[in-house]
């Protein structure tokens, strides 16, 4: 039975993102004051002898390779989806149907149909039929301190009416050797960089400066290497590091890069680029905003900082600052770490965003918003934008894509 003080989770998935909501869950209540504290109940995924040793490592009681026995299951209170792009739908659905919480990775689906119903089914579930459920999407990136740190200094003026929108998250780990996995199949991911990068640059930029995107335009994409050596085994618990591959090939049917321009509903001109063979990157995901009174600047791979640029300044001292987000009290969620200077990492963007899951189940606003169903189903209506964008080679407004 359901209790104010505890939530109990069930995590789908058991592998790159398995090991990060892992560590999340299990780590908010030991830095985070909390209004409930999570149980890690039950981790499901499809190989039970590698689940048992996982559940043991990372504290699950249960470990299932049925999630549909799961979802249903009376015990638990939120499931939270870590599983290839076209099981979001189908799982979300089922656990909404049965009352419970839904957080679920990114992007909220493969295709904007499903990302659609799963906007519908979230709103049902919130209001209209359901029992208040609430859904939360694993925009992780907001919750890094500088990220949440420029939200804030947008919202107090620093950086006055923005002009430009530079977004990029570079990769490139998918050379040649790499197998098939799921991320390069169209039926279980959606798309290739668009679904998976450019997805996290739309929100953030969407997030940060608080403006929608309204059109679309200048898309392409681009699949460089077509076949690939059919994946023998399973995911390794990383992006492609330890996958092996047969002898036979298969078809790519997701792109390898993609790249557009967009306009913002302030006015502003943006481009976004996404890609997973831009050699020297291997995770530079960021932004670069200018506005009129300043200007501001992210990349992950420095993921600590956050840039800014007074305009406002006399001219004789005006250049870039660069600002470590760890100061307790100035900068969100540093409180909850460590000390001055001594730096976070990837993982704590999860933990920063279980912490504000808690916080909003309980019914406490989050440190920063929290993208749900609604609003991850806007950042898909943007993918979806680039994409018919690429393939038709015109502008696309957002207005036509419902
Ligand atoms: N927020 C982020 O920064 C971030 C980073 C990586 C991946 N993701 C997203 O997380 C999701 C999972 O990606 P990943 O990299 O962890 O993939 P992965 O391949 O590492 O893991 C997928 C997991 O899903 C499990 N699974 C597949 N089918 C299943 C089924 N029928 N029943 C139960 N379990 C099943 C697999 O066994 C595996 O444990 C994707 O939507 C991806 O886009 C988000």
């Amino acid at each position: 039975m359901s209790h104010p003080n505890r939530l109990r989770v069930a995590l789908l998935g058991q592998a790159f993102m398995g090991r990060a909501h892992s560590n999340a869950w299990s780590q908010v209540g030991k830095f985070f004051d909390l209004p409930a504290v999570p149980v890690l109940h039950t981790i499901c995924g499809r190989d039970a002898a590698k689940l048992r040793a996982f559940a043991a490592r990372w504290g699950w009681r249960y470990f299932s390779t049925d999630w549909r026995a799961v979802v249903a299951c009376d015990d638990i209170d939120l499931v939270d989806i870590g599983t290839p792009n076209h099981l979001h739908l189908p799982m979300a659905k089922a656990a909404l149907a049965a009352g419970k919480h839904v957080a679920c990775e990114k992007p909220l689906a493969g295709t904007l149909a499903d990302a659609r119903e799963m906007a519908h089914l979230a709103a049902e579930a919130k209001g209209g039929t359901g029992a208040g459920q609430k859904t939360f999407v694993w925009y992780n990136y907001r919750r890094c301190p500088a990220v949440a740190l420029a939200y804030s200094l947008v919202r107090t003026g620093k950086i006055g009416p923005i002009r430009h929108v530079r977004a990029f998250y570079l990769q490139d780990w998918a050379g040649p050797d790499v197998p098939l996995a799921w991320r390069f199949d169209r039926r279980q991911a959606g798309s290739g960089a668009l679904g998976d990068l450019a997805a996290h640059i739309v929100d953030m930029t969407r997030f940060v400066t608080g403006q929608e995107i309204t059109a679309v335009c200048g898309a392409m994409a681009e699949t460089f290497i077509k076949r690939r050596r059919v994946m023998s085994g399973s995911a390794a618990g990383g992006i492609a590091a330890g996958l092996k591959r047969s002898a036979k090939t298969g078809k790519v049917t997701v792109d390898d890069a993609v790249a557009f321009l967009a306009r913002f509903s302030g006015g502003a001109m943006a481009t976004f680029e996404a890609a997973r063979q831009a050699t020297g990157n291997q995770n530079r995901n960021g932004f670069e905003i200018n506005g009129v009174k300043g200007a501001l600047r992210f990349n992950f791979e420095r993921m600590n900082e956050l840039e800014y640029y007074d305009a406002t300044a006399p001219r004789a001292v005006q250049g870039w600052t660069t600002i470590l987000c760890t100061h307790g009290g100035d900068h969100p969620y540093a409180a909850a770490w460590w000390p001055d200077a001594h730096i976070i990492g990837y993982e704590h963007g999860f933990t920063n965003m279980a912490y504000d899951i808690l916080r909003m189940l309980a019914g406490k606003a989050p440190t920063v918003p929290m993208p749900d169903f609604a609003d991850a189903y806007q950042t898909q209506r943007v993918l979806e934008a680039a994409a018919v964008a690429a393939a038709e080679k015109r502008w696309v407004k957002l207005s036509e894509v419902k």
